[in-house]
């Protein structure tokens, strides 16, 4: 591979350069690479900080064509929505997740009445926001039930479906789950609405910030270990992924992103197919913070973007969706 020795071969000849630099650069970014993450909350006319994610805010549903249309400039081609549910319609089983006048549901015939097909909307399929215990699933004796747990999952599936969601992204961790959804979506003539499979999800100390967000962090008990990955694996991702394939995945998302670039790269390489990366919110929140505290310069934020790129990803989930877009003028 490598040609040609020292010193007749100098390798910073084209890094001398801004236009040179330009001209061998591997990897680049638009705003087309980047998902935005939106949390709602109930009410009317509010827009709630996070204290836990400086910059991030939860919005009520009627401030979203304000906030859609930016994203639509911006050309980010799709929102994934996550709903912060009131604690008094939470419950042991997540009821609320079948509701169709919850935050999700109303949100998506919003913004698909409104926008159309000028977005994409992808919704998380999962317990967790509407759950009193804070987990992904149903809960006997502390542990997470998988089979009972998919009956409610593909009817969540559904139910977004006929609200007007584009990708259906399940981040449950069940195992068995993208083939039921992938059946009752085509039974229901959804057979062009898209399965987005967290299929690599860990159980990773990351995603603090967001469980306060969602208002799942102070409920939850336990920890998710019993159905989101260990750290320690790698290969074992592989056959996360090639079980979702099979089973009608269109899409796979790694999550967390930056520790696990190797496992992007792995999976991109293996399968050949449209990796996605999860930027979460305890990743944010560190970036945010040193560049708040003038510890990191406000670059890494593109840098740290850039390595996802670099590793295979096709598009990145990302809190800073919206100022990397505007940096990159769109
Ligand atoms: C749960 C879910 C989580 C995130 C997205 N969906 C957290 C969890 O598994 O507890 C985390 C996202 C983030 O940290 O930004 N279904």
């Amino acid at each position: 591979m490598i040609t040609g020795k020292y010193p007749s071969l100098r390798l910073r000849r084209t890094r001398k350069f801004n236009w040179s630099r330009r001209l061998v650069q591997e990897n680049n970014l638009s705003s087309a690479d980047l998902i935005y993450p939106i949390f709602l909350i109930e009410g009317k006319n509010r827009k709630l900080p996070i204290k836990s994610m400086p910059g991030v805010y939860r919005f009520t549903i009627d401030k979203l064509g304000m906030l859609i249309s930016k994203v639509i400039k911006y050309k980010i081609p799709m929102v994934a929505l996550f709903p912060s549910t009131p604690l008094n319609k939470k419950d042991k089983f997540g009821n609320e997740a079948l509701n169709e006048n919850n935050l999700i549901c109303k949100a998506t015939r919003f913004i698909k009445k409104r926008f159309k097909n000028e977005i994409g909307i992808m919704c998380d399929v999962a317990l967790d926001p509407y759950t009193t215990h804070g987990h992904d699933g149903l809960l006997k004796n502390n542990y997470v039930l998988n089979d009972e747990t998919i009956d409610i999952l593909i009817k969540q599936s559904l139910l977004q479906a006929q609200m007007g969601c584009d990708v259906i992204a399940p981040s449950d961790m069940m195992d068995g789950r993208i083939g039921r959804i992938r059946k009752i979506l085509d039974k229901n003539k959804y057979s062009d609405v898209q399965i987005l499979s967290y299929a690599v999800k860990y159980a990773s100390n990351f995603y603090g910030p967001f469980r306060d967000a969602v208002g799942s962090k102070k409920s939850l008990k336990g920890d998710k270990r019993n159905y989101q990955m260990d750290f320690s694996n790698s290969n074992e991702s592989l056959r996360e992924v090639a079980l979702d394939i099979k089973e009608g995945a269109d899409m796979v998302m790694v999550k967390p992103g930056l520790p696990y670039l190797d496992i992007i790269q792995k999976i991109k390489n293996n399968f050949r197919i449209p990796v996605l990366a999860y930027q979460v919110s305890g990743e944010y929140s560190l970036i945010k913070n040193g560049i708040k505290n003038k510890l990191i310069s406000q670059n890494s934020v593109i840098e740290s973007i850039m390595s996802f790129k670099r590793a295979g990803a096709s598009a990145i989930v990302t809190y800073f969706a919206l100022e990397i877009a505007k940096k990159l003028k769109f």
